[in-house]
């Protein structure tokens, strides 16, 4: 018994291993073949054989710089290192570096002097002085940098004090890694030049790619007050790039884009690329009739042109009819929600007539109640409408505001009871 045990489990030892043997060939043959392909079908490392000083040193000290660079289309036309990163001795913020000086963070100025077009949209945009004024207020602007701020046509209306008072309420302890991680994409720099496109751009690869896809927004237009990422990850348009988007044409050159390219559209192809005959902007606003993040929603300067340059890119997959409808009933929701945000209100007025709230902004209850009624729930109804979000227009926007709305009331009539006064 004991010996012919002892053979079986020989026999299936062998067995096994000879198992293991095919199985670790299939494998290893499978890598080779798989890594060929990459060699073949992958993007050039345009710096692989590069004699530059910059490359050649910090291939060993940053290799994921060179990688990311190398693969590049950039670096294919043969911008280098330089050109983003070496300035003259007395720049602004230019640091002294093996032999020359550069600047750690590349500044928009360096983009500038071959980006002309693309730094001009930005700068007319609210992703630029607006979003930073948004969030520390007017006052730290030089004269140059107000003059800029007035020129953008979008800038105005002026931005909601109360959303100061919360930067200055929570402290830069806080907002260093809470406003500022979004708002920072307006920031000026030492060079007088404003903002990051390396908060769309991510470095070194400068993917056409990473900056098409939602994901790239989603790190600012995300969370309750601005849920537009949410919103497309519900929407028609969201549902197809999840489920199909392997095959759409990511890298198709800018100006260029069709329906063939993209079936549906992403966050870029809406608001940013040029498609069909709509040209391509780094403008945000450029497409835009509302001021949608308002309180009290307000009509954009030029929004007929702005609609038609939006509703061509809807007409690339919608007809027209559809369009206009799309557009009539966006707009009567937008009345709606203002109409309840004016009854707001209406309904704290009478505080605000006697007297009874205190002078500071978010010290009591009923100073959230009456700032997320319109600043969550009012604004995200109409992101919810406009980007196809049905859940977001209602159970997180619609609803919320009828709930706040009655809180509100309650409150206040309570706080005039307490104080005697007829409610
Ligand atoms: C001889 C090697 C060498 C060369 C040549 C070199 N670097 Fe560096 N570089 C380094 C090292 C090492 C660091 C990291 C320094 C540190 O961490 O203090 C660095 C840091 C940097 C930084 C970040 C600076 C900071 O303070 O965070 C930048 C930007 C940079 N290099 C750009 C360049 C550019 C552009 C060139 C070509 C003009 C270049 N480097 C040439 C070795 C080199
Ligand atoms: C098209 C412009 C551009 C080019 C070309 C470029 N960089 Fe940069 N680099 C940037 C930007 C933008 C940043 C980001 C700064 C930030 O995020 O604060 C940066 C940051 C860096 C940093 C600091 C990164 C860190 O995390 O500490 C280093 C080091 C650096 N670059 C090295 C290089 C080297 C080496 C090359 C050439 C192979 C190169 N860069 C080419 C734009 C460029
Ligand atoms: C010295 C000139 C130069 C500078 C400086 C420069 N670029 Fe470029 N950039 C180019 C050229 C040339 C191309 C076109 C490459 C191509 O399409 O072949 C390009 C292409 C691009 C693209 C499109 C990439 C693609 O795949 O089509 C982006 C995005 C970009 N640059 C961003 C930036 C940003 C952001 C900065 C500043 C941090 C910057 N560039 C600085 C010359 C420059
Ligand atoms: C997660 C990213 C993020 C954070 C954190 C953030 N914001 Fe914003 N903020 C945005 C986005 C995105 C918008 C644009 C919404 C829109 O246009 O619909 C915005 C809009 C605004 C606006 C309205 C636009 C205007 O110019 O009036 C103000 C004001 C504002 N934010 C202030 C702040 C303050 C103050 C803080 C910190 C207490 C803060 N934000 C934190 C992303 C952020
Ligand atoms: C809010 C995100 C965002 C920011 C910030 C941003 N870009 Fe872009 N950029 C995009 C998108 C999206 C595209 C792709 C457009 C398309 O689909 O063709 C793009 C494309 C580009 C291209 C190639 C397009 C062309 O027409 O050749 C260049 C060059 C470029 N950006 C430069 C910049 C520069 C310079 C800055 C800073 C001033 C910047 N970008 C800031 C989103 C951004
Ligand atoms: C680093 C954060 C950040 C990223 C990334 C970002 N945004 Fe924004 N965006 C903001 C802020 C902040 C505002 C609000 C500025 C204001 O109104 O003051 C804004 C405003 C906007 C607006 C409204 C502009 C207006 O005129 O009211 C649009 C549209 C927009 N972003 C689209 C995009 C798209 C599309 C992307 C991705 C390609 C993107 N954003 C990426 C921070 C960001
Ligand atoms: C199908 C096209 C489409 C897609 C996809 C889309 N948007 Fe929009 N977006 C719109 C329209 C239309 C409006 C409202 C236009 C108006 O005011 O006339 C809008 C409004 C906005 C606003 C509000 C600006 C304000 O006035 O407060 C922001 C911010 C924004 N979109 C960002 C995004 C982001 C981020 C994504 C992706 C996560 C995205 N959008 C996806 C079409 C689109
Ligand atoms: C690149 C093509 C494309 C573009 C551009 C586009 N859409 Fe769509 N849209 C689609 C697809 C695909 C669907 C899903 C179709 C379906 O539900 O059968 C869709 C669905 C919709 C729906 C839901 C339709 C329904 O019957 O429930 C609305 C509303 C809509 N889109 C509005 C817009 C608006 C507004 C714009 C422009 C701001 C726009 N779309 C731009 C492709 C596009």
């Amino acid at each position: 018994m004991t010996g012919k045990k002892g053979i079986n489990s020989r026999a299936l030892m062998i067995g096994l291993i000879a198992i293991v043997v095919v199985i670790g060939f299939a494998l290893v043959s499978l890598s080779i073949g798989s890594s060929r392909v990459e060699a073949e079908e992958g993007p050039v490392n345009a710096l692989a054989n590069s004699k530059n000083d910059c490359v050649v040193c910090h291939d060993r000290t940053t290799p994921g710089i060179i990688q990311q660079y190398g693969h590049s289309t950039m670096a294919a036309a043969d911008v280098t290192c330089e050109d983003c990163h070496e300035v003259e001795r007395d720049y602004p913020g230019g640091i002294e570096h093996e032999g020359t000086y550069v600047l750690q963070s590349p500044t928009t100025a360096m983009c500038q002097s071959c980006h002309e077009n693309e730094v001009n949209q930005y700068y007319a945009s609210r992703h630029a002085l607006p979003a930073y004024v948004a969030m520390v207020g007017a006052e730290v602007l030089d004269e140059d940098l107000m003059a800029m701020y007035q020129e953008v046509t979008e800038g105005q209306p002026d931005p909601d004090r109360a959303r100061n008072a919360i930067y200055h309420l929570e402290g830069p302890a806080v907002t260093r890694f809470a406003c500022e991680g979004c708002h920072n994409i307006g920031k000026p720099a030492e060079d007088g030049s404003v903002g990051e496109c390396q908060q769309c751009h991510l470095r070194h690869e400068f993917s056409l790619e990473q900056v098409r896809k939602p994901e790239t927004c989603s790190a600012c237009h995300i969370g309750p007050d601005h849920p537009q990422f949410e919103i497309y990850q519900e929407s028609p348009h969201g549902i197809s790039y999840a489920v199909g988007s392997d095959d759409w044409n990511w890298d198709a050159d800018p100006g260029t884009l069709t329906s063939e390219d993209f079936p549906a559209p992403t966050c870029a192809t809406c608001h940013f690329s040029g498609f069909g005959g709509t040209a391509t902007t780094h403008d945000s606003g450029d497409r835009l009739t509302w001021f949608l993040f308002m309180p009290v929603s307000e009509r954009r300067p030029g929004y007929n042109e702005n609609a038609g340059r939006m509703q061509q890119v809807c007409g690339e997959c919608h007809n027209s009819d559809f369009i206009d409808d799309f557009y009539t009933d966006g707009d009567a929701l937008v009345e709606a929600v203002n109409a309840w945000v004016l009854e707001s209100r209406e309904i704290i007025k009478p505080l605000q007539d006697n007297g009874l709230l205190t002078a500071d902004p978010f010290d009591e209850p009923i100073d959230f109640v009456f700032f997320d009624l319109w600043h969550h729930w009012g604004r995200t109804a109409k992101f919810g409408g406009w980007m196809q979000g049905p859940d977001y227009t209602q159970w997180h926007g619609a609803y919320e505001v009828l709930r706040e709305l009655a809180e509100l009331k309650e409150m206040v009539h309570d706080k005039l009871e307490e104080a005697g006064i007829e409610p």
